[in-house]
């Protein structure tokens, strides 16, 4: 054995020996950077267990530039050890959160989603606000919640109308009317949501039961009536929050007698428009609750054009999005959009919930008479829509499509008909909240299995002429 040491020793010496001359002439060519680069790298190599510093590879990169065999030799040495410590780090998040979201669904599948099923849909909906306004307003909670569900991914980020978005996973309007989840929703792992919709004066909503589930059609039949606290309290409780993701806030009209004759109803819009000129990073205009009183009146091209006048003349720097139902005909769309093309309209929401009861893709016998329809129900149409607004506008406006997202493929499937963002309700809540991490997870190695380096790549490739 003491032979054995010897003779490493003896052989080690001998290596030593034979770059001792490359050292000592790169030494004295250029000793200072070479002792800085040694030093450096050196450096480096110890923090195995730190993260991927880029500038260390960066630095690494430009010492290989430089004319020196023994700077290069240590350099391309700390790359190599660099890059293979970030790969497996990230290999290894990727398989913890695959894990974690694994039993997660397991469990929401098999317990959560079966007692909350007992449960009216409007109490569990009630409830789980409360639970996450609760969690949301502490460090701890969403600390907690980011640990369960968050996820992140480089070639998910966009800058889409000057607005960062972190993921192209957001939450549609509905679920958040009164803008109590703006602090959970990034731990959740949301890349953008819409609060609202709000409406200017306070708004109870239809008369209860207003809220349904469609077990086999995978939908929900929605009458709530734009129930909400009104602009001036969601403005007050908003005001001064700062939002880590995109908060786009959603404008309806007053659900109510008051405000069925166009002027009123105009102004109506236009108050709670006011109310969020800066508060938030984008604005909704919806034109197409299923639900209201009078109807969806600025859906018809001369109201609309009445409605966007006056907004147009309010000062913000907020984009604004008109969302849309799935039931117009061709021609409707064709005018919206020829009204938005003239006033400052920067995109669509395709789409809203869906009136059609003779769908076929309604499985579930018994359907409530009132309520438009989410979920599997309206995605086709809402798909149909995406691509026939890009197609008409030619790519020029944002397409934020929603309606029946319930996995990473339906996601992929209205990005590659044109959508840049994508919205969902229903999906979360028959699918449990980890698959929005799910979502984004398949997002990536979707986009990653068509070549596709960053997401806005893949937007609308699927359109056909
Ligand atoms: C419970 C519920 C309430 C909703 N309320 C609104 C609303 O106030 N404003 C709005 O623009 N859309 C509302 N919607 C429609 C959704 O934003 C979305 O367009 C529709 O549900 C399709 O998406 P999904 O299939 O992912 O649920 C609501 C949907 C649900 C399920």
């Amino acid at each position: 054995m003491a032979c054995l040491a010897w003779h490493d020793k003896e052989a080690g010496d001998v290596r030593f020996a034979q770059f001792f001359p490359l050292i000592k002439q790169a030494a004295s060519d250029e000793r200072n950077f070479v002792k800085k680069a040694v030093n450096w790298a050196l450096r480096q190599i110890g923090k195995r267990n730190r993260n991927l510093n880029k500038m260390a590879i960066g630095t690494a990169k430009e010492i290989l530039k430089m004319d020196s065999k023994i700077a290069k030799w240590i350099a391309s040495d700390a790359i190599r050890e660099l890059t293979s410590q970030a790969v497996q780090k990230r290999l290894v998040k990727e398989y913890t959160i695959s894990i974690r979201n694994y039993i997660l669904r397991f469990l929401y599948k098999t317990s959560l989603q079966k007692i909350f099923f007992l449960i009216d849909p409007e109490v569990i909906h009630d409830r789980m606000l409360k639970v996450g306004e609760f969690l949301g307003s502490n460090v701890v909670g969403r600390n907690i919640t980011s640990v369960f569900f968050s996820y992140s991914n480089k070639s998910l980020e966009q800058k889409i109308l000057g607005i960062k978005f972190a993921n192209p996973v957001g939450l549609a309007a509905g679920f958040d009317k009164d803008a109590r989840l703006t602090d959970i929703l990034p731990s959740v792992g949301f890349g953008f949501a819409e609060v609202g919709s709000i409406t200017g004066e306070v708004c109870s909503g239809n008369p209860k039961p207003r809220l349904w589930r469609l077990k086999k059609s995978q939908s929900l039949v929605v009458n709530y009536g734009l129930k909400n606290e009104g602009c001036e309290t969601i403005a007050k409780r908003l005001k001064r929050k700062t939002f880590a993701i995109s908060i786009g806030t959603n404008i309806a009209k007053t659900n109510s007698p008051k405000t069925v004759n166009v002027e009123s109803g105009i102004a109506d819009y236009v108050k709670a428009y006011k109310s969020f000129t800066d508060i938030g990073s984008f604005f909704t205009i919806n034109i197409s609750c299923p639900n209201a009183y009078g109807g969806k009146p600025f859906e018809e091209a001369s109201r609309l054009e009445e409605l966007l006048l006056q907004i147009d003349n309010i000062p913000t720097k907020k984009p604004v999005f008109l969302k849309i139902s799935p039931d117009l005909t061709r021609h409707q769309v064709d005018r919206i959009t020829q009204v938005a093309s003239r006033h400052q309209v920067s995109g669509f929401v395709c789409s809203n919930l869906t009136k059609n009861r003779k769908s076929k893709k309604i499985l579930d016998k018994k359907i409530p008479s009132e309520g438009g329809m989410s979920g599997k129900v309206v995605e086709d149409l809402t798909n149909e829509l995406i691509a026939y607004v890009y197609k008409k506008t030619k790519g020029k406006l944002v397409i934020i499509g929603c309606g029946g997202v319930f996995n990473a493929a339906d996601a992929y499937k209205k990005i590659k008909l044109g959508a840049s963002l994508v919205e969902m309700i229903t999906g979360m809540i028959f699918e449990g909240p980890q698959v929005v991490s799910e979502i984004n997870q398949g997002l990536v190695r979707l986009l990653k299995k068509d070549g596709f380096n960053r997401l806005s790549q893949a937007v609308s490739v699927g359109i056909k002429d």
